[in-house]
């Protein structure tokens, strides 16, 4: 990984996702979580702030070094255990039902094998538990989805992977038989970057 993904990448992303309409929406999907919890993607920690107090285990990971140490800094502050590691969500360790509940943040649209991630995240779900995501990607209007596709080569080489193109909703129908999804452009953002896709899947 090189300089521009280890540092640049890091320091721009808590810049530009740190506003008040992410935070909002970082903690209106947190609000009911509970129990023991795994974030994938976690950052630079921009969500620890937003879970709750009965939230008694927290495991997360990334696969960016460079954002891994500004996380440690928020993971310090939590009020219940942590875990990090530096890991890719496409092949995790964890055992088959360990989490209450999994969360995802503007993540989807960056893992590579997306559809091998959705696996291991409900691999590593309980039976019941929860996947609570909130994620930009594919429009439902033509004109936007076609720009969506023209721009998501340029957008992987400057934010390092992510697409602006991806189906969420089919995504997440693939791998989990039952779940709810908003959609909606978020306010201030372009469609073609800000169409959102935010729900909970249940194993
Ligand atoms: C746009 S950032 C969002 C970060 C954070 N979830 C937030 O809401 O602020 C996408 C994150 O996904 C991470 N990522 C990309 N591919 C990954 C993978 N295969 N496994 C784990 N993390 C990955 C990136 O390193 C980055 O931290």
């Amino acid at each position: 990984m090189g300089f521009y993904s280890r540092l640049i990448v890091p320091a721009a992303l808590d810049w530009v996702m740190s506003g008040s309409t992410f935070s909002e929406y970082r903690r209106s999907l947190l609000a009911n979580i509970s129990g023991t919890v795994l974030e994938i993607g976690v950052g630079t920690g921009l969500n620890l702030a937003h879970y709750p107090e009965t939230v008694t285990h927290l495991t997360t990971i990334d696969v960016n070094p460079g954002m891994s140490r500004r996380a440690q800094a928020r993971l310090a502050q939590l009020h219940c255990p942590t875990h990090h590691q530096v890991l890719n969500s496409e092949t995790l360790p964890m055992g088959n039902n360990t989490f209450d509940h999994v969360v995802s943040t503007w993540t989807l649209c960056s893992i590579a094998q997306v559809s091998q991630a959705l696996a291991e995240i409900y691999r590593v779900l309980k039976p019941g538990g929860q996947f609570h995501f909130i994620e930009h990607g594919l429009s439902d209007r033509p004109a936007v989805q076609i720009w969506q596709h023209r721009l998501t080569p340029l957008q992987k080489r400057i934010a390092d992977g992510c697409h602006l193109d991806r189906p969420i909703q089919a995504l997440i129908a693939r791998q989990f038989a039952t779940f709810t999804v908003e959609q909606f452009v978020m306010p201030d953002f372009p469609a073609v970057a800000g169409y959102t896709y935010k729900g909970v899947a249940t194993k």
